[in-house]
Order: C-alpha cells, then structure tokens, then sequence
C-alpha cells in the first residue's frame, strides 16, 4: 500500500514520504553492508532482492506492506526507512521494522521517527496492536523500542533464519490504548 499521506519524522531535518524504487541504490548501499544487518534476518545477495517488496507498496490490499523512506530534508537522500509488514486487516495489528545509514547511529533518530511512526498509524491505519520481533543481539534496536512504549511480551524461539541458522527473537508489542 502507497503513503500518500506521511507523518512528521519526528526529528528535525529529516522527512518521511512513500519509499520508491529510485530509493533503492541508496537503500542497498547501507544494507549490503554486514555490520548494519548482522542483528537482522536480511539475507540480500543483491538490490534485486528488494524488488518484491515494491509489489506489496503497488497493492491496494489492506494486509499489503507499507514502507516509508527517510529522507534528509538538505540533500533529498534517502537515510533510512520505516514501515509495517505482516499486516493483518481482520485483527487491526501490524509489525514494525526500520534501519538506518550506519552513519546516523547514535543520534536519537530512530527513536524519534519510530515513536512518531507508531502514534500515527493507530489513527491512519487504525491498527490497533503494533508489535516489533528484535533479534535477541540487538540490542540497540530492542532499546529503540523500549524508548518508543514497546512492552516486551517474550521471547520467541528459533523464529526467524538468521542467514541458514535458526535465531531467537525478543517480541515487543504497543497498544494503541497503552
Ligand atoms: C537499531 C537502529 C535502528 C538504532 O538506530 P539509532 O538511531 O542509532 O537509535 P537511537 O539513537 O534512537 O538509540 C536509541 C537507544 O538505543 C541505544 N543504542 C543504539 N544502538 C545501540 C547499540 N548498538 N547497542 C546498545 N545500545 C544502543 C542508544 O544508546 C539509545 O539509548 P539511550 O537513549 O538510553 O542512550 C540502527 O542501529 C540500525 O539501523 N541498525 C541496523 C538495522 C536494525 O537493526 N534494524 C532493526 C531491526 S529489529
């Protein structure tokens, strides 16, 4: 599903828009690298490899994915990118995945947009349980969403393939009455 309608980033200098297939070189430049998805189930060989994921932003299906591109509001470049997956139209509840340019790390910006993102979709998406699954190693992004209301609800087991190997999953979830 297409945003046509993006939030605030919450975070000054940075934008939020729909991410497009243009934003793909860009994308691929950070997630290519092994320091940025090692605590992730990413397992790209090339920028092809994203390119199913833009069929679900063509669909107009309510359960499709949605993902929004950040975007430094100086150069227009792409830094990172936000959205849902997993969407569930029957249920109002949705998971929420981001990363970031290794070069914005540290600075409060995936707090800041993750926080900002959650609130809105309660009310644009009418999702009514936002939940995250972190890699049990991550703990920079299980902090992301401590800071952001995410309580942790367990931990899943053999969850996911970590690139050919089983991995445990830490699940975080927001209400929208929390
Ligand atoms: C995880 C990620 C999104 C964090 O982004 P970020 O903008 O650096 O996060 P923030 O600056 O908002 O930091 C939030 C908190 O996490 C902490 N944190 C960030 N990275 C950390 C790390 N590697 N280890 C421990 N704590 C970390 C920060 O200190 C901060 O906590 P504090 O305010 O109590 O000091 C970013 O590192 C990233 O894109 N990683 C690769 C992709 C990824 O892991 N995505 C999430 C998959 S679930």
């Amino acid at each position: 599903m297409k945003i046509q309608n993006a939030p605030q980033s919450g975070y000054p200098g940075l934008s939020l828009r729909q991410l497009e297939r243009s934003d793909l070189p860009l994308w691929y430049a950070y997630l290519r690298k092994p320091d940025v998805v090692r605590h992730t189930s990413w397992n790209l060989q090339s920028e092809n490899d994203l390119l199913p994921m833009f069929d679900g932003f063509d669909s107009e299906l309510p359960s499709s994915t949605r993902r929004l591109a950040i975007v430094n509001d100086i150069a227009g470049d792409l830094i990172g990118t936000i959205g849902f997956h997993t969407v569930s139209d029957v249920n109002r509840t949705a998971e929420i995945a981001y990363d970031l340019a290794p070069e914005y790390w540290g600075k409060g910006i995936a707090s800041a947009v993750c926080s900002a993102v959650t609130e809105w979709s309660f009310s644009a998406f009418g999702f009514i349980r936002v939940q995250a699954t972190v890699l049990e190693t991550n703990s920079g992004s299980a902090r992301v969403l401590q800071k952001c209301r995410y309580r942790h609800e367990g931990l899943l087991r053999s969850y996911r393939m970590i690139r050919g190997a089983p991995g445990n999953f830490q699940l975080y979830a927001r209400l929208s009455d929390d």
